[in-house]
C-alpha cells in the first residue's frame, strides 16, 4: 500500500497551462485517499507470484484507480448522486465547478487508458489489459450500471435487476482488477476466469456494504454524502437494514468457502483485503 500510495503521490496527472486550477483539479481527488481496494487486489496478486514486475504493473494499478476515481468524481455531480463530500474532501463540483468537475472525470477516465499503454509491460498483456478496462469500465460494464442507477431512481427494481445494477456499476470493475492481476503474472485462463467471477460476487458484496455504509454510517464516518440513496434501488430499500445484513453475511461466507478452494498464494495473496474491507459491516472510508 505504501509503495501504491508513494508511486501515485509521484505519478500525478500533469497537464500544465495556464488555467488556473485544471490541473489541480485532475489529481485532488486522487490525493484525498480511498481505500484503494482495486489497485490493492491487482498488485497483491503480482507480489504473490512474480514481484519482479511489480514496478511494471504500478501504472496499472495507477490506472486503476483513476479509472475509480473518475467514476466518482461524475457519481458526485448534481446530475447523478449529487453529494458534497467524497473522501473527506468537498466534491470536485463543490471546489470548482461542475464543467471543472466533468472535465477532470473525463480526463483520468482517457488518461487511465495512455497509463497502461505506456507501462512496461509486454505488448500482448497491454492489450489484454486495456480490453478488459474497457469492457469492465465502459458501455458495458460499470457505466451501463449507472446508467440503470439514475435512469430507476424511484422505479422500483425487482431483487434480479438490483444484483444487474450492482454487478455492472460495481463489481465488474472489481473482477476486473483481480483479473487483470492475474493477466499480468500470466495465471492460466482457467484460474483468470475463476478470479473474475469470484471477483464479480465479491464485488456484489462490496456493493451491499456500501448500502449498509449510506444507511447506517454518518458523514463523517464514511467521509462521504450519506443518508443519499433514498430514491434509488439499494439493497436496504428493497430488503430493510436487518434482511440486508444477513444477506451480505452469507454472502460473505460462501466467498470464504470459495477463497479457500484457490491456489494457497492467492489466498495469502488477498486474504487481508478481504477480511479488512469485507468480514464488517463498517469497513473504512
Ligand atoms: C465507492 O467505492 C463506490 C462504490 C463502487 C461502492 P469505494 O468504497 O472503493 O471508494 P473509495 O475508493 O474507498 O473512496
Ligand atoms: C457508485 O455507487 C458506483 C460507481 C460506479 C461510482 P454509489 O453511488 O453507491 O457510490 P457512493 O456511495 O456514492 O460512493
Ligand atoms: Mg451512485
Ligand atoms: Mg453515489
Ligand atoms: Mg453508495
Amino acid at each position: 500500500m505504501q509503495r501504491f500510495e508513494s508511486y501515485l503521490s509521484q505519478n500525478l496527472p500533469q497537464a500544465p497551462s495556464f488555467h488556473p486550477v485544471y490541473e489541480d483539479a485532475l489529481g485532488v481527488m486522487l490525493t484525498a485517499g480511498g481505500k484503494r481496494f482495486r489497485p490493492m487486489l491487482l498488485l497483491n496478486i503480482v507480489d504473490a507470484y512474480e514481484p519482479m514486475l511489480y514496478d511494471g504493473a504500478l501504472p496499472v494499478a495507477l490506472a486503476l484507480e483513476m479509472f475509480h476515481t473518475y467514476s466518482l468524481i461524475h457519481d458526485d455531480l448534481p446530475a447523478m448522486d449529487d453529494a458534497d463530500l467524497r473522501r473527506g474532501n468537498e466534491t470536485l463540483h463543490k471546489r470548482y465547478d461542475e464543467v471543472t468537475a466533468i472535465l477532470a472525470g473525463d480526463a483520468l477516465n482517457t488518461d487511465a487508458f495512455l497509463k497502461i499503454s505506456q507501462a512496461p509491460l509486454r505488448e500482448d498483456i497491454k492489450i489484454k489489459l486495456v480490453t478488459l478496462l474497457a469492457q469492465n469500465g465502459g458501455g458495458e460494464g460499470m457505466v451501463l450500471g449507472q446508467a440503470i442507477d439514475c435512469y430507476f431512481e424511484n422505479k422500483p427494481l425487482d431483487i434480479e435487476q438490483i444484483k444487474v445494477l450492482h454487478t455492472n456499476k460495481t463489481a465488474k470493475l472489481i473482477a476486473a482488477s483481480l483479473q487483470m492481476g492475474a493477466v499480468i503474472v500470466g495465471l492460466d485462463i482457467k484460474v483468470q476466469k475463476a478470479l473474475y467471477d469470484f471477483g464479480i460476487d465479491l464485488g456484489l458484496l462490496f456493493q451491499i456494504q456500501d448500502d449498509i455504509i449510506d444507511e447506517t454510517q454518518s458523514e463523517e464516518e464514511a467521509g462521504k454524502t450519506t443518508g443519499n440513496d433514498g430514491d434509488k434501488n439499494s439493497f436496504v430499500n428493497l430488503l430493510g437494514l436487518e434482511q440486508t445484513v444477513q444477506e451480505a453475511d452469507t454472502l460473505a461466507k460462501d466467498l470464504q468457502r470459495r477463497f479457500e478452494t484457490f491456489d494457497e498464494k492467492l489466498q495469502i495473496a488477498l486474504q487481508p483485503l478481504i477480511t479488512k474491507y469485507l468480514s464488517r459491516h463498517k469497513p473504512e472510508a
